[in-house]
């Protein structure tokens, strides 16, 4: 009988990929997906550390599998992603219950320790190449995992940007791209498999290919949009500062690259970007969007917003209100700058108040989901074509699927299947949603 593994996965789209993955190496050693904690031989933990109430929300699960463990000692627990790396050891003098913590550059190693820990019981902590390469040849292969419609293909792993606040290059190490082949390969393999969506995946997918030359982004969207049978590309993060007139032509051009950009803009004053690092000025980031909407007339822009940065002044929050109103994103996530050490940000003095805060990201969420309705509004009665997802969390008679330019739509469902294309009605648009009706 085949051993079971569950796998719990906090943080990006990044580690959603690692997760599956890593699933892919644990099937050919024997490992089936099961869903009940207490049914499991191996629990991994894949997580996020970002923000500190991610951590939090880490130690509070791993603290409720202690319990499992002391059930079955066989039980192997794993801890890998960006908080293993940071955390280390800490985490098992923490957390003794947890067998072994493998970093973000070791993931290679994850057959070999788990097969040595089903053999001998131990501790093992491997977080020693921040910037490993045994990720690249583990990678490289397609690896089914449960979703069979829509992909994330990792082209890059790490950052070289160094935002003030930011954790992500200390954790996920310097921008290594995989080779074009590889990528174009494994989305052949995918869509073979029955694949009709990828997703493009990268810290900042604008330097792809910085380090190896053989293809700059614009270059691979444009060869990956050729592939036969694929029906939709997506792509993620871009970083304002150096997303080329040659990408938006090529999103323009591409007949399977879909019209969103999701474009974090961060804030909206010069004074605080600068403290951030984001290197762009608030109208440098006003004249790309201009050139990304002439040249992409129905593109969607999305962004991520961070309130409560040091220093922060409320004539800064007041202009990055003024922002969002002129600029118009059709949503925006907003984040409650969190201190993250080993950051330079971690280190000014003028850090901002807790209750401040919290009253700033709700005026800014109030100000956005004004401005996301009012666009959504204008959608009503148009019909998109919609990749059907399955049915949503609360009803099984509604299913969900999303357009091209990434909305999530909500229909009730007849006999569509995942990963079937519909057209869809748009009947009742909402704030983070648009609610519609299947034509035929
Ligand atoms: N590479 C991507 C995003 C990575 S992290 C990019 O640059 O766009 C995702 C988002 O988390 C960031 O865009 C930022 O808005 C937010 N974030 C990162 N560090 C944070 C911190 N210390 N506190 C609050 N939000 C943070
Ligand atoms: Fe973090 Fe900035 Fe890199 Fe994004 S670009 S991962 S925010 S350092
Ligand atoms: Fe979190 Fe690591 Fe992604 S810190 S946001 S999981 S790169």
């Amino acid at each position: 009988m085949n051993k079971k593994m569950k796998i719990l996965t906090y943080g990006c789209q990044m580690n959603v990929a690692d997760s599956e993955r890593m699933a892919g190496q644990l099937q050919t050693i024997g490992y089936d997906y099961v869903d009940e904690f207490d049914e499991a031989d191996l629990i991994l933990i894949n997580t996020c550390c970002v923000r500190e109430s991610a951590e939090d929300r880490v130690y509070g699960k791993i603290g409720e599998l202690k319990h499992l463990k002391r059930q079955n000692p066989k039980l192997i627990i794993g801890i890998t992603g960006c908080m293993a790396q940071k955390e280390g050891e800490q985490l098992i003098r923490r957390a003794p219950h947890v067998d072994f913590v493998l970093g973000t550059g070791r993931t290679g190693e994850l057959i070999r320790i788990v097969q040595s820990l089903e053999e001998v019981p131990s501790h093992i902590v491997d977080t020693s190449d921040v910037n490993g390469s045994e990720s690249f040849s583990q990678y490289s292969a397609f690896s089914p995992a449960q979703k069979v419609f829509s992909e994330f293909v990792p082209i890059m792993y790490g950052c070289n940007n160094y935002c003030t606040y930011c954790i992500v290059p200390y954790v996920r190490g310097r921008e290594r791209s995989r080779l074009p082949d590889d990528i174009i390969n494994e989305v052949k393999e995918a869509v073979k498999a029955g694949v009709v969506e990828v997703i493009l995946l990268g810290q900042n997918v604008n330097s792809y290919g910085k380090d190896h030359k053989l293809a700059n982004f614009a270059e691979l969207i444009t060869e990956v949009d050729k592939i036969e049978g694929l029906r939709r590309l997506r792509f993620m993060t871009s970083h304002p500062k150096d997303l080329s007139d040659e990408l938006i032509e090529a999103i323009r051009n591409g007949e399977h690259i879909c019209e969103h950009i999701h474009l974090p803009v961060q804030y909206g004053s010069d004074r605080i970007l600068k403290n951030m690092n984001r290197v762009y000025t608030v109208d440098q980031y006003r004249q790309l969007v201009k050139r990304i909407r002439e040249q992409i007339p129905d593109v969607s822009l999305t962004t991520d917003l961070i309130v409560g940065f040091p220093g922060e002044t409320d004539r800064d929050f007041n202009e990055t209100l003024d922002f969002i109103r002129e600029i118009k994103f059709d949503a925006a996530y907003t984040f409650i700058y969190s201190k993250r050490s080993g950051t330079p940000a971690a280190k000014f003095d003028n850090q901002v108040d807790d209750s401040i805060k919290h009253e700033r990201l709700t005026r800014l969420m109030d100000v956005q989901n004004e401005i996301s309705l009012a666009i959504n509004e204008q959608l009503s009665e148009q019909v998109f074509e919609v990749l059907v997802e399955g049915a949503s969390k609360t009803d099984p008679t509604i299913f969900t699927g999303r357009t091209r330019t990434n909305k999530l739509v909500l229909f009730k469902h007849d006999n569509e299947q995942v990963g079937d294309f519909i057209n869809v009605k748009i009947t009742q648009p909402q704030t983070w949603l648009l609610k519609g009706e299947r034509v035929y």
